[in-house]
């Protein structure tokens, strides 16, 4: 092929990619494509416990890009809260925080009192907040059981019991989050890996139980995360965590909220009862 033939195939692909363009910013095409990807959540409203940081507060940023109006629910940090709901609004999200004690029954049923006071609605509901402790069995207590029983499976039933008064005849989505933990054998993790298998066992009853509502029940299932109840980088767990993950490096935030989206919208309206693993392939 000649240089000058070169150079006129150039041309006519830029003037051919130029008129696509063109015919696109013209239509309505643009707007309709932008509006796919973006605004998946529109006119959805996601309540995340737990959202102030870490795995919520990615999830509560990702809702709220995809079009959602966001409640970012925590328990005692209001400046963080504040800070993720000031982050969704300057990029032009709907966000709001409540604090609330998610294994205190008044406590629910004000969430999502004021919930509705502010969005009217509910359609989504994440139980992500949830705490964790690794260690060996001898060293184990009964007021540790009760803190990750309380907090992991009450503090995820009772939400899901509340909502039950909010969703619509529409149904909605609901998603838990719990822990690669739950399927991959791990040592110095009884508490935590019989708590969130109790999550994930939840997930399964109650998709059965509520699929008459129009209600999907899923579980996530992160890999190790760095946030702040979990700070991996740095410690002796991040050479054997990254050794152990294919994809090669410590799980972020934001890893789980492509999933948790896609979870929440209308084009998952076939799945239901799933626990699925977002963990760069640790499990
Ligand atoms: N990080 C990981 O490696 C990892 C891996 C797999 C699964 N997970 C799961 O992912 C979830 C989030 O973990 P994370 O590491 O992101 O947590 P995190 O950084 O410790 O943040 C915990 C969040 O939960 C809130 N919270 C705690 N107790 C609460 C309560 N009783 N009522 C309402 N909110 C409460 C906290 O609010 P305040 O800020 O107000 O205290 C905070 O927003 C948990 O369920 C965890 O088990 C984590």
């Amino acid at each position: 092929m000649s240089v000058k033939s070169l150079g006129m195939n150039k041309a006519i692909f830029l003037v051919s990619h130029l008129q696509i363009c063109k015919l696109l910013l013209e239509s309505d095409m643009y707007d309709r494509l932008l509006k796919k990807n973006m605004s998946t959540l529109e006119n959805k409203v996601v309540l995340i416990t737990g959202a102030s940081k870490g795995i919520g507060a990615g999830i509560a940023k990702a809702m709220a890009q995809a079009g959602a109006k966001v409640v970012v629910n925590y328990l005692q940090d209001k400046k963080a809260a504040d800070a993720i709901v000031e982050q969704i609004r300057d990029a032009d999200g709907t966000a709001l925080s409540i604090q609330a004690d998610i294994t205190h029954v008044q406590e629910v049923k004000r969430l999502f009192q004021e919930l509705k006071n502010a969005f009217g609605r509910l359609d989504v509901l994440v139980n992500n907040a949830g705490v964790y402790k690794f260690e060996p069995l001898e060293l184990v207590t009964a007021s540790e059981f009760n803190r990750q029983f309380t907090q992991n499976v009450w503090g995820t039933l009772l939400p899901i019991q509340e909502s039950l008064n909010y969703f619509d005849q529409q149904g909605g989505s609901i998603i838990n989050i719990s822990s690669v933990a739950s399927v991959k054998a791990t040592p110095m993790s009884v508490l935590y890996t019989a708590s969130k298998s109790a999550v994930d066992g939840m997930t399964r009853s109650l998709s059965k139980e509520l699929a008459s509502k129009k209600i999907r029940v899923n579980s996530i299932l992160p890999g190790p995360t760095q946030t702040a109840g979990n700070p991996i980088e740095g410690t002796d767990m991040e050479g054997y965590i990254v050794g152990q993950t294919p994809l090669g490096r410590i799980g972020q935030p934001q890893d789980t909220s492509g999933l948790a989206v896609f979870l929440a919208s209308d084009e998952a309206f076939w799945i239901t009862g799933q626990k699925i693993v977002a963990s760069g392939g640790f499990d």
